[in-house]
């Protein structure tokens, strides 16, 4: 990602598929809260980026976001400056969230959980927990080897994956579980995932993938997405995620 974003440029105009998906994901929540009025809190941990904030901020949702590296908080705050979003940003440590029990409606973390041992993922999780009133969600990237993602990590010796979501969650005391996949409609309409030529697209990054990406693509994969089932979206999304009940 750009550190910073250039005269005239938005995320949108930058990472037009990127924000798509992070705009999914805040209606998502929105929806999860009081019929989607608007009302509601949310905190990221382990924000990174923090997309997917500013997207709920400007949903009306209250949202806050920890990160434990302060290159990725400034990075954060440049974006809530681009957005003009009210998100709340600090630069806290997952494992010991400074914030009392039940303190956000929704407690979320993408990309995360997957690079501490199964032991700490499981403090991780029921940290989240505390600190959530009502949901927690936990998002990681699908190792199935038809996902679209599969070629990215499938080498990366630091990683923890594969988790299992579902035990990690009931282990953690979430209930109500609902699992699912994301992000099929990452790659371009018409693509066999198979075939060698996916692979070097996949292997060129994301990035390439994103810049060449027009509104229109992302309304074929809008559609895409509508229709797949979810056992298709759990085999071929690029991640795959768990929400549970906090209580
Ligand atoms: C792959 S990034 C994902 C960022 C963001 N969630 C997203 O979806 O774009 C993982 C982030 O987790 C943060 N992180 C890792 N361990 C952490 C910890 N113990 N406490 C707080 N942040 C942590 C990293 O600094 C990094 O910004």
């Amino acid at each position: 990602m750009k550190a910073r974003l250039d005269a005239g440029e938005t995320m949108e105009s930058i990472f037009p598929v990127k924000v798509y998906r992070q705009r999914l994901h805040a209606l998502g929540m929105q929806a999860r809260l009081v019929g989607g009025t608007g009302r509601g809190s949310v905190l990221e941990v382990g924000c990174g980026g923090s997309l997917v904030l500013h997207e709920a901020a400007k949903l009306g949702l209250r949202c806050h976001g920890v990160d434990m590296n302060p290159e990725m908080l400034e990075y954060g705050r440049t974006l809530k400056a681009a957005y003009g979003s009210d998100v709340e940003f600090s630069q806290d440590d997952a494992f010991a969230l400074p914030f009392a029990d039940r303190s956000f409606d929704i407690v979320f973390s993408v990309g995360m959980l997957e690079q501490y041992s199964p032991e700490d993922q499981l403090r991780l999780v029921r940290e989240c927990k505390r600190v959530a009133n009502r949901f927690v969600y936990i998002e990681v990237p699908n190792e199935d080897e038809d996902a679209g993602i599969h070629h990215l990590i499938k080498d990366h010796e630091d990683s923890h994956l594969p988790t299992d979501l579902r035990a990690l969650a009931i282990e953690a005391g979430l209930t109500d579980l609902e699992l699912d996949g994301r992000a099929v409609f990452c790659s371009r309409a018409g693509t066999e995932k198979n075939s060698e030529s996916y692979q070097q697209f996949v292997r060129a990054g994301y990035p390439h993938l994103m810049k060449d990406m027009t509104a229109a693509d992302i309304d074929t994969f809008l559609a895409a997405e509508r229709t797949t089932t979810q056992a298709q979206r759990l085999k071929y999304g690029c991640i795959h995620y768990v929400v549970g009940r906090s209580r």
